[in-house]
């Protein structure tokens, strides 16, 4: 949904996006979306979170929304007819892409948060117990995602670090003083340290050039510094990066420092 917003006396037309949660437990995901950047975005229109309680798509009147595997086996299946239900529902008016969170999904980043930012509706579905039926991952979902290679009890906080990441790089969610032009990941490099006052604290001194006002200067400090510490740190990020010369340089020179 695209939405107009007033800045100065300029319009600018901004996309909004709208994200359903289908979880077991939706007041994991709650409180997370009262604070910070996530309410305040909300708040201005540019995201819209729904949660919705898959115990409320269960079709028996004892509301189930699990079952025993076939073949047998350790642990509960989350059932198709809950879950056809409710992305039947929720993504009934629109081209929504369904993601299901599981480790066995493509690994998030930010290039695929920023991918998924240029969306207008995104419909998660959290597992539980051991997983969904087979036929809900055949039949309804497009994509798989994964947070990591490691196995948590359920998807909403995998649902919640997708949430975060693509809320936090929506046009209008961050204020210029929050830019996340500069942040680890956005320019292949990792981000510089950063320093405020007191400029000396027990000892320690904030960088001179920090202090000197020369713009040129402090940004070709910047750039050497978030340089440093992704050679040392993720070296596999360059890889991907478009190097300058004086990059080139220093990497073949004996100046990379440790990092501190
Ligand atoms: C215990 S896990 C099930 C793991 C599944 N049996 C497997 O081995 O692939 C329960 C639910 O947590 C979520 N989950 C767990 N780890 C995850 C991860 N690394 N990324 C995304 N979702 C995850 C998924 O929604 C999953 O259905």
């Amino acid at each position: 949904m695209w939405l107009k917003l007033l800045s100065g006396n300029r319009i600018l037309l901004m996309l909004s996006m709208k994200i359903d949660v289908v979880a077991l437990f939706p007041e994991i995901i709650h409180p997370i979306l009262q604070a910070g950047i996530l309410k305040r975005a909300q708040g201005a229109g540019v995201l819209s979170v729904n949660v919705h309680n898959l115990r409320d798509f269960a079709t028996d009147r004892h509301k189930s929304v699990d079952d025993y595997p076939y073949g047998g086996g350790a642990g509960m299946i989350l059932k198709p007819e809950p879950l056809f239900g409710a992305v039947r529902t929720l993504a009934c008016q629109s081209d929504a892409r369904v993601i299901y969170l599981t480790p066995q999904g493509m690994p998030f980043n930010q290039p695929l948060a920023e991918a998924l930012s240029l969306e207008s509706h995104l419909v998660l579905i959290c597992g539980r117990y051991k997983g969904i039926d087979e036929r809900v991952r055949q039949k309804l979902v497009t994509d798989e995602i994964s947070i990591g290679d490691y196995v948590l009890t359920g998807g909403e906080i995998p649902a919640l670090v997708l949430i975060d990441t693509i809320g936090r790089v929506l046009p209008g969610a961050l204020g210029d003083y929050e830019s996340a032009q500069d942040d680890s990941f956005s320019q292949e490099l990792l981000d510089h340290p950063h320093y405020t006052r007191p400029s000396d604290f027990e000892g320690m001194k904030v960088p001179e050039v920090l202090l000197s006002g020369h713009h040129e200067k402090i940004s070709q400090w910047k750039h050497e510094e978030s340089f440093r510490r992704t050679v040392r740190r993720r070296p596999d990020l360059l890889e991907k990066s478009q190097l300058t010369k004086e990059d080139t340089d220093y990497l073949s020179s004996s100046s990379v420092t440790e990092d501190n």
